[in-house]
């Protein structure tokens, strides 16, 4: 088959805002399919730009950069959804952006999320608005405690968010968090966290992975076992609600949706990041096509490729201090893929790689987590 006549010609030029390990992936994937990439990112000290073409070092607000880095690529897209609205609406009009600034908007703003969330029809825990602290006692009577208080922008890895257990919790926790525009959700007793990953492609066609359980530790992704070990209609439903978010979005690329399992088997939605997700990290080994390649696929307007799944696998994030010494060891397995990020410090909670544990397909659901993770 040939590509449809709007993808990219071989050679041609990848923007992406950011330049982590997502952009660094991504850069990689990309040089795979025959496209340069070129990231803009503020940080010397980006693992995208060891890897990719060019690179332009500048600030998100620095509009003439902006403008140099829109002439000097095919197509844009970003890496994390905190780039400014700003920094895509100086670009969109002199490049194509995938995603473009309304699915930008709607993930950078949790009421906004939920809202949207709703409105496609994944359900969400109740929540309430609070800008002063008359609202946050009234959502309190409302929804109940406990109950987590959060920004609702620029938070990540559990940053700008505090669980309110007692009524006491509830002035200092506003102290902390005001005068930011904050978000009161009711506290959600999940038995596991799951996500669901899908790209659509420029023609609206959406693929969707397998679902997915994650587990967290001090806040940040450490563990994700793939399949989830979930009922087969809880698995559906997963990925039926990540397809849902992708075309009520009407994105091009590759979008995670984060969800709650509760006791009965249903799933309340999270938050949706609107790119590759550290919880799609296990598809670069474990899928015919992974994350990344779907997404540069999207971006590049070509057909997207079979989400997949040809083996069972658990991925194990690398985490400062202790993820750089975990290093030797993984090298060391036989049945593990490493990645490493190349960043130039180990400081605490920073990502520095991670590792793919293959197993043989259908075989992760009869071992108990010991066994799951031995190697990682
Ligand atoms: N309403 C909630 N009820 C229970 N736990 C929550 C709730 N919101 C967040 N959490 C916990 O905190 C983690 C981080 O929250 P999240 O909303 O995903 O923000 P971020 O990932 O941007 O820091 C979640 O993965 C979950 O473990
Ligand atoms: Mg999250």
């Amino acid at each position: 088959m040939t590509p449809p006549e709007t993808s990219l010609p071989l050679g041609a030029t990848i923007g992406i805002l950011g330049g982590g390990q997502l952009g660094r992936m991504s850069a990689m994937a990309a040089a795979r399919l025959g496209y340069r990439c070129h990231i803009f990112a503020p940080d010397a000290d980006s693992p995208g730009m060891e890897v990719a073409a060019a690179h332009t070092l500048a600030e998100y607000d620095d509009v003439a950069a902006l403008h140099r880095f829109a002439d000097a690529v095919d197509v844009v897209t970003f890496e994390f959804e905190n780039v400014p609205a700003e920094t895509l609406a100086a670009l969109e009009g002199r490049v194509p952006c995938r995603p473009g600034t309304r699915a930008l908007a709607i993930c950078q703003d949790r009421i906004v999320e939920k809202r949207f969330l709703a409105e496609a029809g994944v359900p969400v825990a109740p929540w309430r608005e609070v800008t002063t602290e008359a609202e946050l006692q009234a959502g309190i009577a409302e929804i109940g405690l406990p109950a987590v208080l959060k920004t609702t922008r620029l938070g990540y890895d559990g940053r700008g968010q505090a669980v309110l257990r007692r009524l006491e919790d509830a002035a200092p926790a506003f102290a902390r968090l005001s005068p930011k525009p904050l978000i009161l959700e009711a506290f959600v007793p999940f038995t596991a966290e799951i996500s669901g990953i899908a790209a659509r492609g420029l023609d609206g066609t959406v693929a969707t992975y397998d679902a997915i359980e994650n587990r967290h530790r001090h806040h940040i992704l450490d563990l994700s076992f793939a399949p989830a070990r979930l009922p087969a209609s809880a698995a559906a439903a997963a990925q039926a609600h990540v397809a849902q978010v992708a075309t009520a979005l009407e994105l091009v690329g590759v979008v995670a949706l984060e969800m709650f399992l509760l006791a009965d088997g249903s799933l309340l939605g999270n938050e949706i990041a609107p790119r590759p997700h550290n919880s799609g990290h296990w598809t670069m080994d474990a899928c015919h096509c992974g994350q990344f390649e779907q997404h540069i696929r999207a971006v590049a307007g070509l057909p997207l490729g079979s989400p997949a799944r040809h083996a069972d696998a658990v991925m194990r994030n690398l985490v400062g201090s202790e993820g750089l010494a975990a290093w030797p060891g993984i090298l060391a397995q036989q049945d593990v893929v490493p990645h490493w990020y190349g960043k130039l410090e180990a400081r605490p909670g920073r990502k520095l790689g991670h590792a793919n544990r293959l197993l043989p397909l259908d075989t992760l659901h009869a071992l108990d987590d010991a066994a799951a993770t031995s190697g990682l």
